[in-house]
């Protein structure tokens, strides 16, 4: 390999999340949510339900040979234990059309969203949610397997566990008492609504984890009981906790470091033939320096997914980069992040951690949870109105670090 170039054969895409792009989800714990007015409503979305064929089109022409998407939960499995073939038969369409793009799928088996039957009745505080979530996952797999061979399990169970049950901002909106004076970083800056906020959101916050992690390695054994063949992987968001180098601000790092990321994946790694990289913000105690703001009020630091990916290799196992990107309205931070952030990652493959592939977040504008449809994300510009897709310039940037594999000058 080169200076500048990746290994043949890197993985080069965009990702997506079913939720965030498709439309028509009624019947999940966040549509209900935005139905009692305490998140915005997404609705049609991208309605990538229906255009997934123009969007990969469009992939393929920024020449990616690599897409990440999730399934959606409450499409497969509307009731409990009833599965749902024609929703099966919808995914496996979409999966044909990647492959006709050459355009190689990585999957993701839950991304944030529940089917209400599973949130009503308790979800991941669940004593059995971990059988229930390796049940859905081994159907998903059993049923695509011939056609995607990379699954991950579980996206971010950390900002999933720690909107929803410490800061309150996400379905099912439990809060700790205190919390915002505590000054936690924070993953998402939305605040609106009645959450309901009680010291044994404490204990369910930590029990939540616990079943994350659990049905985790369920799902890991019960999918390779139907597909021995596949690889199971988790995605893991990290915010990097570094430090001025006092000694208490290191101590500050290693411990939310601890906490954040090697607290979950010390469970799960032995069950992981990979792990997924999500990167996007970082925190240093005890740092002076002033950044520029991405459109979520996020410091710019691209570079930081250096650390970040030195950081997973812990584990001493593959990483594909699941999710790095910015929302940029004006696009006028995005090219430059993307070639900072892919120089970074050549650094981290250059002194021995073997990173497989880059997806970017994401290919399309999208829905950004609680905060609606204004953050922007995309590759490619979404008109809310009419649907229109829009490339914008950045995607050309990628596009040419693809087609040399690398940044070359
Ligand atoms: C999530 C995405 C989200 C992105 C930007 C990631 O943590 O997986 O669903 O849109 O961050 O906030």
């Amino acid at each position: 390999m080169s200076d500048k170039k990746f290994p043949n054969g890197f993985y080069w895409g965009a990702a997506t999340a079913s939720y965030q792009v498709e439309g028509g989800i009624e019947n999940t714990d966040w549509a209900k949510a935005a139905r009692e007015g305490r998140v915005p409503a997404c609705g049609r979305a991208c309605d990538h339900y229906h255009r997934y064929e123009a969007d990969f089109d469009i992939a393929k022409e920024l020449g990616h040979n690599a897409h990440r998407l999730s399934v959606e939960w409450a499409r497969i499995e509307p009731e409990e234990g009833r599965f749902d073939e024609v929703a099966i038969e919808h995914y496996r369409e979409v999966l044909n059309a990647l492959h006709t793009r050459g355009i190689t799928p990585f999957i993701t088996i839950w991304h944030f969203t529940l089917p209400l039957w599973f949130s009503e009745t308790g979800g991941f505080e669940r004593k059995d949610s971990p059988e229930i979530f390796a049940r859905y996952s081994a159907y998903v797999v059993e049923k695509l397997g011939d056609l995607c061979v990379s699954y991950s399990t579980i996206n971010e169970a950390l900002p999933f566990t720690s909107n929803g049950w410490r800061r309150g901002t996400w379905p099912p909106f439990k809060k700790w008492p205190g919390i915002d004076r505590v000054g936690v970083p924070t993953y998402s800056n939305f605040h609106k609504m009645e959450e309901k906020v009680g010291i044994v959101n404490i204990f369910k916050y930590f029990r939540v984890l616990r079943n994350l992690a659990k049905a985790h390695n369920r799902a890991y054994d019960a999918i390779k009981r139907v597909r021995p063949e596949v690889e199971v992987g988790i995605v893991h968001h990290v915010i990097l906790f570094h430090s001025n180098g006092s000694w208490l601000n290191d101590l500050k790092a290693k411990f939310m470091n601890w906490h954040w990321t090697h607290q979950h994946l010390g469970r799960v790694y032995k069950r992981c033939d990979n792990l997924g990289l999500n990167y996007y913000l970082h925190k240093k105690f005890g740092d002076t320096r002033t950044y520029r703001k991405t459109d979520m009020d996020w410091d710019v630091y691209p570079e930081g997914i250096y650390e970040a990916l030195k950081m997973l290799w812990r584990y001493k196992k593959p990483i594909y980069i699941t999710e790095a990107g910015v929302a940029d309205d004006d696009d006028d931070i995005r090219a430059d992040y993307i070639k900072t952030q892919v120089e970074a990652t050549r650094r981290a493959l250059q002194e021995g951690v073997d990173v497989r592939g880059h997806m970017y977040w994401s290919l399309l504008d999208n829905y950004e949870w609680a905060l609606g449809f204004d953050k922007r994300f995309g590759l490619v510009e979404i008109d809310y109105d009419t649907l229109e897709r829009k490339i914008r310039p950045s995607a050309y940037v990628y596009k040419k670090i693809i087609e040399q594999n690398g940044i070359v000058e």
